[in-house]
């Protein structure tokens, strides 16, 4: 497998009525681990873990995928995810790999919620007070994505970080107050050619061509692979695409396995 060093990427992002106390918050989003004993480097997940410490981030965001296959062992995950350290604690959704199945999804969250990580599904929290909102989506692949039950319980005139595994829900949430939106679940791509951008894009559309089944949005991983990693704005929200830590077969070319370091300032 081709592999290509950890890089951390730093982004600033100015939200509408963030309150004065949360100026300059720092937070780290991490997404798709992968960490069925192949996909994860060990080494670039203990680098990981010190660079985030390192940092002394407010809260840490994780968005998904932290195993590939139901029976993947999880203690190595927990010891790793546990020594990740913050001021307000770690959050979490599930991603289309730790969420197939309902009993998958019972067990990663519980294991997770065992090492005191608050796995949001269709829910929000408030670990910086109540001034800033942290909403969990389910994920879009499980049939339980349900936006409306969490937004409905939301005041409109509060900024909210939104945690969606899949980006193409942006989409989707257009209609809803998203002031940022934390997403993985595409690796970046992993294979991205200068010119041509991310490969998978390319297999996708030429399936896409000749097979239009329901079960082919499991095969061409998004829809929206322009929204494949990086900031964008999606009508008024905005979108962040980490591009991942884990990589399938064949590996990475010019798209590296992504810490994210945001930081919030007001608008
Ligand atoms: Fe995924």
């Amino acid at each position: 497998m081709f592999n290509e060093p950890l890089k951390i990427e730093h982004i600033t992002v100015h939200l509408r009525d963030l309150d004065r106390d949360l100026i300059g918050t720092k937070i780290v989003q991490l997404s798709d681990l992968h960490d069925d004993g192949v996909r994860l480097d060990n080494a670039l997940f203990e680098q990981c873990i010190r660079e985030c410490n390192k940092i002394e981030p407010d809260l840490i965001l994780l968005t998904g995928d932290y195993i590939t296959h139901e029976l993947d062992p999880l203690d190595g995950l927990l010891a790793k995810l546990g020594r990740l350290n913050s001021r307000v604690g770690t959050f979490a959704i599930l991603g289309n790999h730790d969420s197939y199945k309902a009993s998958l999804r019972h067990k990663i969250t519980q294991a997770i919620t065992s090492i005191n990580i608050e796995v949001l599904w269709n829910s929000y929290a408030t670990p910086l007070g109540p001034n800033l909102l942290i909403v969990g989506l389910a994920d879009l692949y499980s049939g339980e994505f349900q936006p409306e039950k969490v937004f409905s319980q939301l005041d409109k005139a509060i900024p909210r970080i939104v945690l969606s595994h899949n980006p193409d829900t942006a989409e989707l949430l257009q209609k809803y107050r998203v002031d940022l939106q934390l997403s993985g679940h595409t690796h970046g791509g992993q294979v991205v050619l200068p010119w041509i951008g991310p490969v998978p894009r390319i297999f996708g559309l030429a399936y896409q061509l000749f097979n239009k089944r329901q079960k082919d949005r499991y095969f061409l991983a998004i829809k929206h692979w322009e929204w494949s990693q990086g900031l964008h704005h999606i009508g008024d929200n905005l979108l962040y695409v980490n591009r991942g830590l884990g990589s399938y077969f064949p590996g990475r070319l010019f798209c590296p396995p992504e810490m994210t370091v945001i930081k919030l300032l007001k608008l």
